[in-house]
């Protein structure tokens, strides 16, 4: 794989869970590039398939899902839908960072902090370990611990925050060109939020990273992110630069995400929840658009017809609504 960031190409990919009801699909027909060099942010509330999804870049979906259909290209690697045992290993790590959702659980209870990064360093052909230990107590430091002392704790000495951070570094330390974080914040408090994204920015600049940032809030991407693709039951219903998908959305599911912070419309008599709640893997239709029990533009053709993602100026939008006024 080149030292530089590499560009990702996801196409037409579609990831089934088995349930009682047969195989049902988490994620749905999505197609999304990352730019090399650049910060996407993926929202969605909980259950529309972020995390499926962001397994997928790195071919580790477990069963009962698999991937159904679909291609994930990245420059170096090829396309990872393809790899296995050996080749897949090595990718992830060396070539792919991944901060896992909850990574204040994936640590190993019974070894140290420092005895893991030894052996994360180890498993793949790290030669400088020192070096490495360096490097991992710098990115803690960076992010207000103390690394030394983070090194010889173990995961029940550290607070949900500060195994949110271990996680963090542990997907920067082996130097990967593209790094996926899933909810990496979501157990900080909003001082500590910011300070992590900042250095999350800043380290991404630094070494040239392409970056994908997956959460459930909004706000972390509006700080965070160049791009911004948004998910619903399975589906990418929109995407496009972040500024200009918050500051004028698109699809009425977007907008309504917006409506919902107080911090992004300014006001707090403003802000209004959204409606409903999202579907579950057999509660989203099997047709149709899966938004539109909650969509305030609902018409007749959304409960067939499921609409394509259609480019939009800077934008892809799937919404039967907003193309028949924009194609009117
Ligand atoms: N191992 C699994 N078995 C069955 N269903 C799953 C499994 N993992 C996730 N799902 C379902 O897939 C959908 C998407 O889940 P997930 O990708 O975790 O969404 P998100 O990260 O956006 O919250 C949800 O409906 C979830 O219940
Ligand atoms: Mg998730």
């Amino acid at each position: 794989m080149p030292e530089q960031a590499p560009g990702v190409r996801i196409d037409g990919l579609t990831v089934v869970y088995k349930t009682a009801a047969g195989e049902l699909p988490a994620v749905r027909d999505i197609s999304l590039t990352l730019e090399p060099g650049t910060i996407t942010g993926i929202v969605g509330e909980s259950g529309s398939g972020k995390s499926t999804l962001a397994l997928s870049l790195l071919n580790a979906v477990q069963p009962p899902g698999r991937i159904a259909a679909g291609s994930v290209e990245i420059d170096g690697l090829g396309d990872v839908v393809g790899l296995r045992g050996e080749e897949l290993r090595k990718a992830r790590g060396r070539h792919v960072g991944y901060v896992f959702q909850a990574a204040q659980n994936s640590l190993n209870p019974l070894k140290t902090v420092g005895k893991q990064l030894l052996d994360l360093g180890r498993s793949h052909g790290v030669e400088d370990l020192r070096g490495l230990v360096r490097e991992a107590k710098e990115l803690l430091g960076r992010m207000g611990l103390d690394g030394a002392r983070v090194l010889d704790s173990h995961q029940h000495e550290l607070s949900g925050g500060m195994r949110q951070r271990v996680g963090i570094m542990l997907a920067l330390v082996l130097n990967a060109h593209l790094v996926v974080l899933d909810e990496p914040t979501t157990a900080l408090d909003m001082i500590t939020q910011a300070n992590i994204l900042k250095i999350v920015r800043e380290v991404h600049a630094e070494r040239g990273l392409t970056t994908l940032v997956i959460t459930h809030d909004i706000g972390v991407v509006a700080e965070v992110a160049d791009r911004l693709a948004v998910m619903y039951g399975g589906r990418l219903v929109e995407q496009g630069p972040t500024r200009e998908v918050l500051g004028a959305p698109s699809h009425p599911y977007t907008r309504g995400l917006i409506k919902a912070i107080p911090r992004l419309v300014g006001d707090i008599d403003e802000a209004q929840a959204l409606p409903g709640r999202p579907p579950t893997l057999t509660s989203v239709p099997d047709q149709g658009c899966v938004f539109r029990d909650r969509c305030p533009l609902r018409m007749d053709v959304c409960d067939t017809v499921d609409p394509a993602a259609v480019p939009l100026g800077s934008r892809i939008v799937a919404c039967h609504a907003v193309n028949v006024k924009e194609h009117a």
